[in-house]
């Protein structure tokens, strides 16, 4: 686990911002897997700002983490309609290559299943952006989830319901059930990224990071992944033990001679 610290929530965005360019400069056709959240937005802004400096993403192809069952691609609160909005009209992706599942399909296991082989069709991912739950969760991989589990229908948690309370008229509204990559869908990402930023997600970046590797903390799995970059904000590292160790090795949250390729 690379756990790169940033001063502030601005250089953390900048920072992950540049990880993914330079992924799409090494390989153009990158698969990308991306989320949403709040934490997202600042860094959809910042990667539009570099697709305006000519970061293209015309060969690249995504697959987003997650979409809440019952709403169609239209819905506002949709995760279809939140990136279309924070990043895909803003870029020059082919919108025929950018992935979610479909919140209203029939059948929601059969899509999750066609969703997961849509993945493997396309080679997998290269380069997977997480978001971390307050309390552990990646993707919509609630507390208990398996860690090998596979793109599948989950049970939001009622604090899950309640943190995304705010993008819908009122809390009853909030789904109760989303389709989500599974934990060991995430983990076969060649690279995972994950942004934390702020002082709520101090004790669950803590337990990702210096806690057991537990189903009780999804995002714990991390700590077996080859290649993952963690990037934090000073609040959101406010909690961990080591951080001395981290910014000795990664000063300014920067990559340390040794290691390209991963740590
Ligand atoms: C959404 C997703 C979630 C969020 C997480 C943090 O696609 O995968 O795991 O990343 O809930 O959300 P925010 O950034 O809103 O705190």
């Amino acid at each position: 686990m690379k756990v790169l610290i940033l001063d502030s929530e601005a250089d953390a965005i900048d920072r992950a911002a540049e990880i993914i360019a330079e992924t799409l400069r090494e390989k153009p056709d990158a698969v990308l897997g991306l989320a949403t959240g709040g934490t997202m937005i600042p860094l959809y802004e910042a990667l539009r700002a570099r697709h305006e400096d000519g970061l293209s993403f015309a060969k690249a192809r995504s697959f987003n983490l997650d979409e809440y069952i019952g709403l169609a691609p239209d819905h506002p609160a949709s995760y279809h309609r939140y990136m279309r909005e924070a990043l895909f009209d803003h870029i020059d992706i082919d919108p025929a290559r950018a992935h979610l599942p479909r919140g209203d399909a029939p059948d929601a296991a059969a899509e999750a299943e066609a969703y997961e082989a849509l993945i493997t069709d396309a080679g997998g991912i290269d380069l997977q952006l997480l978001g971390l739950g307050r309390n552990g969760h990646i993707g919509f991989n609630e507390p208990t989830s398996s860690l090998t589990s596979r793109t599948r229908v989950k049970t939001l948690t009622e604090s899950t319901r309640k943190a995304n309370r705010g993008y819908f008229d009122d809390e009853a509204q909030v789904p109760r059930f989303a389709i989500t990559m599974g934990v060991g869908t995430i983990t076969e990402a060649r690279h995972c990224l994950l942004i934390a930023t702020g002082a709520a997600k101090a004790a669950a970046a803590a337990a990702m990071i210096e806690g057991p590797i537990s189903a009780a903390c999804p995002a714990s799995i991390l700590q077996m992944h080859r290649r993952a970059t963690i990037v934090l904000d000073r609040d959101a590292a406010s909690e961990l033990k080591l951080s001395g160790y981290y910014e000795h090795v990664h000063p300014g949250g920067q990559d340390s001679a040794f290691d390209r390729g991963g740590a």
